[in-house]
């Protein structure tokens, strides 16, 4: 086989970035192209291609697209997360957010909902149930549900398992982590699972972003929607972050990533409390 046909061709890549872009909203610029060939040989691979260019024949020939999608927006969606990622929201959620969504209550319902949107393989949404549970354990007193999608079926299959590598819960306080984490009998496996208990608290569901309409309740109390707008163009950012915010309960806080932090320029109702923590006013 020679190189060219080894690599996408110029229309071929064209072709598979309108597509990403159009269906996940993930934008491939041509100084994505290496990147995108390197990570298709999975599917190469999977399916016993001789190349990249001949997957791409076959995913564009008009007959693969509908089984080929969800493998292929597996491949381009970077799926890199962590427990405790970005500590100060959660210090926000422990010390302030809390408290405070539940003083608007009154005596109304004491039930927190948290939804993150772009969960990945569940870290951030484990990490607040870790603190949402440790809160309970110090004598708070409400009950929470936390909604975690994605649109990557990979990464949330392992959400729902909940199994994670010894290193991946480094960051993990080991406190908690001896609480939260069930060890695997078998010494030489060196895996830890959420307890079934907060595994509970936890929800998986595949949604993608760029939807029309989520199905999601609208008095959520907190969206994590970190490290992911990043991927999108401005308007796609601004609608998506428009579409959350509607599924808000007043009062409610929308948290971003560290480089995501100017997405409030423009959005009603919404007012920046910190760098990266956003408060609904008013819903638009
Ligand atoms: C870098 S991870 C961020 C994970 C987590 N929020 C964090 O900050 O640690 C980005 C995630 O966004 C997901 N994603 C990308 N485009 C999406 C879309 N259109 N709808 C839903 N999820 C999307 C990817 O599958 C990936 O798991």
């Amino acid at each position: 086989m020679s190189g060219s046909v080894a690599r996408l061709t110029d229309r071929q890549f064209r072709s598979i970035a309108e597509l990403v872009e159009g269906h996940v909203g993930i934008k491939l610029p041509p100084a994505k192209r290496l990147m995108l060939e390197g990570r298709l040989q999975k599917r190469v691979r999977a399916l016993n291609h001789s190349s990249v260019n001949e997957y791409a024949e076959r995913l564009l020939d008009g007959d693969h697209l509908e089984t080929e999608l969800v493998h292929l927006i597996d491949c381009v969606t970077t799926n890199k997360t962590d427990f405790f990622r970005e500590p100060s929201h959660f210090e926000f959620i422990r010390d302030i957010a809390v408290h405070e969504l539940l003083g608007r209550r009154g005596r109304g319902s004491q039930d927190l909902k948290i939804w993150s949107a772009a969960c990945s393989t569940g870290m951030e949404a484990y990490t607040t149930a870790i603190v949402l549970d440790n809160m309970l354990r110090s004598g708070s007193r409400f009950q929470f549900r936390i909604l975690g999608t994605d649109i990557s079926t990979s990464v949330l299959r392992l959400a729902k398992l909940g199994i994670y590598s010894k290193e991946m819960i480094a960051p993990v306080p080991d406190e908690l982590a001896k609480r939260y984490f069930l060890r695997s009998r078998d010494k030489a496996r060196s895996e830890v699972r959420i307890v079934p208990e907060l595994r509970r608290t936890v929800n998986f569901m595949r949604m993608n972003l760029m939807d029309s309409k989520y199905p999601v309740d609208r008095d959520v109390d907190i969206i994590f929607c970190r490290n992911v707008l990043i991927y999108f163009d401005k308007a796609t950012q601004r609608k998506v972050v428009d579409q959350l915010c509607s599924h808000l309960r007043p009062g409610g806080y929308l948290l971003v990533g560290h480089s995501e932090s100017m997405i409030h320029q423009g959005s009603v109702g919404l007012k920046q409390v910190q760098p990266t923590i956003f408060k609904i006013e008013s819903r638009s």
